[in-house]
């Protein structure tokens, strides 16, 4: 079930590019334990548009960090594309991270010295595999046309609106053409406008055939994905899947703010 299987070879659609199986997490803070993540067992398919949200600190940055490889688990596996990432040194891990994994932050995390162009030309440059001046170029000026923005390569982060910069962001994680986006609160630092257009936008690369696995606590936004995992204390509490390609919540039940009996929905 994805939203863009069409794009997607048959063997790569329904393979789960990511997989956790019996996830837990916990902290020692000042001789207290915090159970952050509890048992999570989830796979995430090419194509898919996931959404993660609950309530403040019920786990959702602590699983996020999980599967971007910043952090690990106490216990349980973890498997990108198939590798099961527990036995890997750190530079395996970093090298696994930055080819599959494309981060967007709430706060951005642009370098204000550098322009749009070197922005997202970054990471690229961080690569085992040396990638050519003129493919690095290539990809980048790609990213950039696919969230609108190259026209902007020269300006510096500041000279952009806040909308404006998430989305130079968005194309420095698409630069790496990652197997998929990990997004926290994309648009908690954005007003309404240009909140609603990074949520067209992630709605648009998903529909391209971009998986994107998103944390929010808004529950409009959490609405866009086509599939929605709740957390509660570390737990998976309920797990909401469109039967279509359609969002998992349609506008009446997010005016409701309440998903639970829609005929949209299917439990899975
Ligand atoms: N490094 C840490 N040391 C100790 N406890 C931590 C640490 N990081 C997170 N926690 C705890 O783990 C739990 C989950 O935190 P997490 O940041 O994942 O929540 P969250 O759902 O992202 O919350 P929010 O919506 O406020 O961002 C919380 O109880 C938090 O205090
Ligand atoms: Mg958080």
């Amino acid at each position: 079930m994805s939203n863009s299987t069409n794009s997607l070879s048959s063997e790569k659609a329904n393979k789960p590019i990511i997989s956790l199986k019996n996830i837990y997490k916990t902290y020692h803070s000042s001789n207290i334990e915090i159970k952050a993540l509890s048992n999570i067992s989830l796979d995430i398919i090419a194509g898919d548009y996931l959404s993660i949200s609950g309530p403040s600190g019920c786990g959702k940055s602590t699983l996020l960090s999980l599967l971007g490889l910043l952090d690990s688990p106490t216990s349980g596996e973890y498997f990108i594309e198939n590798v099961n990432t527990h036995n890997l040194s750190m530079d395996q891990q970093a090298e696994l991270r930055n080819l599959h994994i494309g981060f967007v932050f709430q706060s951005f995390n642009l370098i204000d010295e550098l322009s749009v162009f070197d922005n997202v030309a970054l990471p690229l440059t961080y690569r085992e595999e040396a990638l050519s001046t003129a493919d690095i170029e290539k990809r980048v000026l790609q990213a950039l046309t696919q969230v609108e923005m190259e026209h902007r390569k020269s300006n510096k982060p500041s000279q952009l609106s806040g909308g404006q910069q998430q989305r130079v962001a968005i194309a420095r994680a698409l630069a790496g053409q990652p197997s998929i986006l990990l997004v926290d609160e994309p648009t908690g630092n954005l007003d309404s406008k240009n909140g609603d257009a990074v949520m067209d936008l992630l709605n648009n690369l998903n529909k391209q055939g971009t998986t994107i696995c998103m944390v929010t606590h808004d529950v409009r936004y959490a609405g866009h994905a086509s599939k929605n995992i709740q957390l509660l204390d570390g737990q998976i509490v309920d797990f909401l899947q469109a039967k279509s390609n359609e969002p998992v919540l349609d506008s009446s039940t997010v005016n409701q703010n309440s998903s639970a009996n829609q005929s949209k929905q299917v439990m899975v």
